[in-house]
This record gives structure tokens, sequence and C-alpha cells, in this order.
């Protein structure tokens, strides 16, 4: 009875402690087997207490042992010991597309449904790409539209300030009809606020072929702007650039007569959207493209303006910051 009330005290967590714990009860030269062996000395009058007693001692002792086996194994699975493999696992969290990434592959999505294909270049450029083929000779005062960095001392060597140094590049290697995309990142010598970067984000357009006219250029853009903002109104008003003759600017209206006015919180009117206009003969030629025998037009937008519209996002320097509490916020955009 002793015995009894000694193992039900006992506890441990020590596998080898256990293990002693057993084998002084119920191994084979165990207690136990030491009291049924002395069964047969017992008196007779006492036999049926002394049994009764010895197997109630085998019972705690037996339950006792598996309890504290029990407890060791869970308490392991909980540190990842053992690792119970009919558990579920560990959700994988699901990471956000980047606002900028979603914008820019909308734009490839709505381009490619009318033909355009996508082309890429480096971000490192020389002169010839990013200024002199688009009819930006050296000391044209037109370069001074775009602060440009230049790498080091080598006055050759640029950031480019535009991807339209990609479609010099596609214009030399392809040839008509083109109609191409270029979308990637442009940097520019201009100061950090938030509406403007030192870098941002491009999707520039080429169209060349016969008899291409500015009537296609026009519903080229009507067909965009109305994919990727709903219904909506623009309008071209005259502007310059140094590759396009004539070039635009285009505005798309943010209104209530508009699908474009539910993300519109604050204010409504005429947004600035991106730069056009037929390409230069010039330019053609300089890309090796006959100007007698093609036209074509142009166009560039910037990716992160449209973002900060879309998303009604009011600093651009969010988009560059990587704050995960941001960029949370698209997962149901993927
Ligand atoms: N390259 C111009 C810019 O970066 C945009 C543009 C492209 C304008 C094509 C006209 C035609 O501002």
């Amino acid at each position: 009875k002793e015995q009894i009330e000694e193992v039900e005290k006992f506890t441990t967590d020590s596998k080898e402690a256990i293990e002693a714990f057993r084998i002084k009860y119920l191994g084979k030269k165990g207690l136990l087997n030491d009291f049924f062996a002395e069964f047969r000395n017992v008196p007779n009058a006492q036999k049926k207490e002394f049994g009764q007693t010895v197997n109630a001692l085998k019972q705690v002792a037996t339950e006792k042992v598996n309890a504290l086996k029990e407890a060791l194994e869970n308490k392991h699975e909980e540190k990842g010991v053992y690792g119970d493999l009919t558990r579920p696992g560990e959700p994988i969290p699901l990471g956000a597309r980047h606002p900028i990434s979603i914008v820019k592959n909308q734009i490839i999505e709505i381009f490619s449904r009318i033909g355009f294909n996508v082309s890429e270049g480096p971000e490192i450029e020389d002169d010839w790409h990013n200024f002199t083929a688009l009819n930006l000779p050296e000391y044209h005062p037109a370069r001074d539209m775009q602060d440009t960095f230049f790498i080091q001392t080598d006055p050759d060597i640029l950031l480019r300030t535009h991807t339209s140094s990609v479609q010099v590049r596609y214009m030399e290697n392809n040839k008509p009809p083109i109609r191409t995309i270029s979308p990637g990142r442009v940097y520019r010598n201009e100061a950090i606020s938030a509406r403007s970067h030192c870098f941002f984000h491009q999707v520039e357009g080429l169209y060349i072929d016969k008899d291409v006219s500015f009537a296609d250029l026009k519903q080229t853009l009507q067909f965009f702007t109305t994919e990727l903002f709903g219904k909506s109104k623009i309008r071209l008003r005259p502007s310059y650039f140094p590759f396009t003759e004539p070039s635009a600017e285009v505005d798309v209206y943010w209104g209530l007569e508009t699908e474009t006015d539910y993300r519109m919180t604050k204010g409504t009117g005429w947004l600035e959207i991106m730069g056009c206009g037929m390409v230069d003969p010039n330019v053609l030629d300089n890309c090796g493209i006959d100007s007698k025998e093609y036209s074509g037009f142009a166009f560039g937008m910037g990716i992160d303006r449209i973002a900060l519209l879309l998303y009604q996002i009011s600093d651009i320097r969010l988009l560059s910051e990587n704050d995960i509490r941001f960029l949370e916020q698209f997962k149901s955009a993927l």
C-alpha cells in the first residue's frame, strides 16, 4: 500500500527516469514480479487482500508509466522535436503584386489585344539611342526638357530618361510593320517630392506601317483609355517633342458623366496622362526606316502617375519605399 502511494506521487519529465521507474516496478526483476513470487508464501487468510493490493499496484504503475510517456511526447511535439506529420501545415503567406506591376500588366494586356508586342532595352544607355537618333542633336535646347544622370564623366553614357531609346533599338533591328510597347524604368535628375521622383516607370508605344495617320493615333488612344479607365473622354492638346511632328499632350477627363468618377475623390477635371505624336521623318531615317515609304505614331506615359490616379495614392514616394503596410493593400488586385 505504501508502494501505491509512492507510485502515485512519482513524477518526472526525463525519458531515462521514466524507464528506470518502469524497470523498478514492471521490469522482469521488478518489484511486482517479486510480489507475485511472494504470493505463495502469504497465509491463506491474507491471500485475497494481498492479491488485490498487488494487482492495484500493477495497474497504478502501468498507468503512471503511460501517462508520463505521453506527457513527455506532447511536450516534445510542442517544441517540434517529433513533429506530428498529420498536423495541418503552417499557412504560407501570399505576397501582393506591386501597384506599378499591376498597372503595367494591365497596359501591356490592353495593347496586346490590338497587336502590340513588348520590347525592352537597357537602363544604361548611350547618347545616340536616348537623344541623337531621336532628333535631339548635341546642344539642342530640348535636351533641357529632361535632366539627365550621366555615368561618371563620360557624357556618352547615361541613365535613360525615357524608353523612347528602346524604340530606337527596335526600329534599328526590325522592319515595318512595327507595333511595339516598351515598359521600363527611367531616370531624371529631379527633386524628390510627393509628385515627382528621380526615377519612375514608363510605357512608350510605337506603330509604324504604310499610311499610318493621326486619326489612327487618336483612335488607338481612345481605345486604350476606355479599356483602362472605363468610359472616358480624352482631349489632345498641341505640344512639342523633338521626335514627333505634330505632337500632342493627352488629357483624360475625370468627371461625373464618365466611369472614372467613382475613383476620383478629390474634384474633377482634365488630367494629363501622356505625350504622343507622329514620328518625325528624321527619326525614321536615323533608324534605317525609309520615311518616304513609312509613317507612324508614338506615345509615352508614366505608369507611376496612372497608378496614383487609379488607386488614389497621395504620394509617389510610397511606390518605392517598400513599406509592407502599403504593399499589402494590393493583395486583392493580383
Ligand atoms: N518620350 C516622351 C517623354 O518621355 C514621351 C513621348 C513619347 C512623347 C512618344 C511623344 C511621343 O516625355
